[in-house]
């Protein structure tokens, strides 16, 4: 699948690296807390995987999603919860796992509605953050990468479904997409 990447942003062993400086980062914060950590599906699934194993914490895990891009490569600005968390929030210290911050559309509305349901905390936690093309004033408290305005796939993130299982995060040929 490499012959579909235009450039290899941040190889396995990067990402590795810094996932393992995050989670310790996290460990360090939460320290004496049993946070209860929600990936979005899907995109955060392998980052939430490698994450969690480097906390060293009581934790629980839950899951939701939403709806995101479809087939393209912007967003559409609606956003939709298709599954909702199995737990009632309320009182737990919440850590939100994401693959990557955008527009902030998804993100902005997950947050909002979360916050509705009383958590004693609320922080996020993406491994990929686009600054370039925020829409909506929402910041991460723990980001793995800042990167610039290119769609990218690999740990998580796809396109059209493919690419998520790549163990590396690359940019993909726009020839793929366009
Ligand atoms: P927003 O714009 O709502 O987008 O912050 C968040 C969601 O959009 C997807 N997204 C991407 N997916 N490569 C991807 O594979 C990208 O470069 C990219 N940028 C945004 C992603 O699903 C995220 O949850
Ligand atoms: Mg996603």
């Amino acid at each position: 699948m490499e012959q579909d990447m235009q450039q290899i942003l941040f190889t396995q062993d990067q990402v590795a690296a810094r996932v393992q400086e995050l989670a310790a980062q996290i460990t360090r914060d939460y320290a004496g807390k049993t946070p209860l950590v929600v990936g979005v599906l899907r995109g955060s699934f392998i980052f939430m995987a490698d994450l969690v194993r480097h906390l060293d914490l009581p934790l629980t895990l839950d899951f939701m999603a939403a709806s995101s891009y479809g087939a393209g490569t912007t967003s559409s600005g609606l956003v939709n919860i298709r599954l909702d968390l199995h737990d009632d929030i309320a009182g737990r210290d919440v850590l939100l796992v994401e693959d990557i911050l955008d527009t902030g559309n998804t993100l902005s509305k997950l947050v909002a509605e979360l916050k509705g349901r009383h958590p004693a905390s609320l922080k996020l936690c993406v491994l990929l953050d686009k600054p370039e093309r925020r829409t909506r004033p929402l910041e991460a408290d723990y980001v793995g990468f800042t990167i610039p305005d290119a769609f990218v796939v690999g740990c998580g993130l796809d396109y059209d479904q493919k690419y998520r299982q790549l163990p590396y995060i690359g940019v993909l040929k726009p020839s793929v997409y366009e």
